[in-house]
């Protein structure tokens, strides 16, 4: 593995993909690992990473499970891709069809994606479908497309895309030098992340690279938190929210496809789930941007948001090694980090005043 570069790639004897030729790459994956010493001691812990899935491609990690989907769409011979999505699964998708030459159609709940994304959908050249309802909704109705084959689809039902993202799971090892974290936190929102994360790590320790795993730990908004329920009430099954709601839209999802992989995850890893609301979210956005210069979309600051809830509730120890992901680039969302900031000071084009108001800042 050393010799290849860094991403997803790196791992091609784990993935299944017939035909290398047929790869379709915009370098995803190989995203920083980063040692958070001031968050750290902010927040009195001994060792705390975090993955910053914002440096891919397109911007999230999406890139990780549409490099390995559309590449086996490109196996099938597939001309028509489609997704429903909160936003950064339509950018990315729209991409990696623009570069395989294949027509791509997203659903997108009305109002709720975050400018950046859908300007990255529009731009790529997707053809972008609005409709009056939200992600379940869309994702219901999409999934009756592909099974009628009028499109081939590629939200995270379909195993390929994590496939690509246990990529995550195997990076963070590789990064740790082959060692492994006590506990990986991150956002759950269809909840195929973590999925895909603990089958990473868990392919990994069955081909002997590393012997221990990690404590998966999903954090979802309060206003969607499906998941959190049921860990709550050890159910093995999820009771959907009918009216997701929250500034995180990425994971304004209320009937995740992907429970029942999610809560196997949480539970056979000794991990927990928790939720956090919008201004936890955002007290963590502005922390992690203010105390480490990393600057995230607000859904993936919940991973933040719920370590801190965590640690107050003492449910993580101060002494475990952890690994927060962050899932998609803060410039995703640029009218929430604006609502969340204080406005510019505005002064006329003076330099005396210019040099009395530095005096006062
Ligand atoms: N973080 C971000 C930034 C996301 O965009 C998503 C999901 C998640 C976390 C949750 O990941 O669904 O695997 O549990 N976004 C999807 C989309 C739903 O359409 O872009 P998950």
């Amino acid at each position: 593995l050393r010799k290849r570069e860094i991403g997803v790639w790196r791992y091609l004897e784990y993935m299944p993909v017939k035909d290398p030729k047929k790869i379709v790459t915009l370098h995803e994956g190989g995203t920083p690992l980063y040692k958070c010493d001031n968050l750290a001691k902010e927040l009195g812990l001994k060792e705390l990473y975090v993955k910053n899935e914002g440096a891919n491609p397109t911007g999230s990690f999406k890139d990780r499970g549409m490099t390995v989907g559309v590449t086996r769409a490109n196996e099938l011979g597939v001309k028509v891709v489609g997704c429903a999505s909160t936003g950064n699964t339509s950018a990315s998708l729209a991409a990696y069809s623009a570069r395989s030459g294949k027509k791509c159609i997203v659903l997108l709940p009305e109002g709720k994606v975050a400018l950046g994304k859908l300007a990255q959908a529009m731009f790529y050249g997707a053809k972008v479908i609005q409709i009056k309802g939200n992600f379940d909704d869309a994702l219901e109705m999409v999934r009756e497309l592909a099974e009628k084959k009028l499109l081939y689809l590629l939200n995270s039902v379909n195993p390929f895309r994590l496939e690509g993202q246990k990529t995550i799971g195997f990076e963070i090892c590789d990064q740790l030098n082959w060692e492994v974290p006590d506990r990986v936190i991150l956002p759950v929102g269809n909840a195929g992340n973590i999925s895909a994360i603990w089958k990473g790590f868990k392919e990994f320790r069955e081909t002997g690279i590393i012997d221990e795993l990690p404590k998966m730990t999903g954090i979802q908004a309060e206003g969607a938190k499906p998941i959190v329920d049921a860990v709550k009430k050890g159910a093995k099954e999820i009771i959907p929210e009918e009216h997701p709601e929250t500034i995180a839209t990425a994971i304004r999802i209320g009937n995740p496809v992907n429970a029942p992989k999610a809560l196997d995850a949480i539970y056979s890893s000794g991990g927990t789930a928790e939720s956090v609301t919008d201004e936890e979210i955002i007290h963590a956005q502005k922390l992690l941007a203010r105390t480490e210069g990393i600057f995230v979309e607000p859904a993936s600051a919940s991973s933040i948001a719920g370590l801190i809830k965590l640690l107050d509730m003492g449910v993580i120890d101060r002494d475990e090694r952890i690994v927060c992901i962050t899932t998609g680039h803060g410039l995703k969302d640029p009218d929430a980090a604006i609502r969340a900031s204080e406005k510019p000071i505005e002064i006329e084009c003076d330099i005396k005043v210019l040099e009395k108001l530095l005096m006062e800042l």
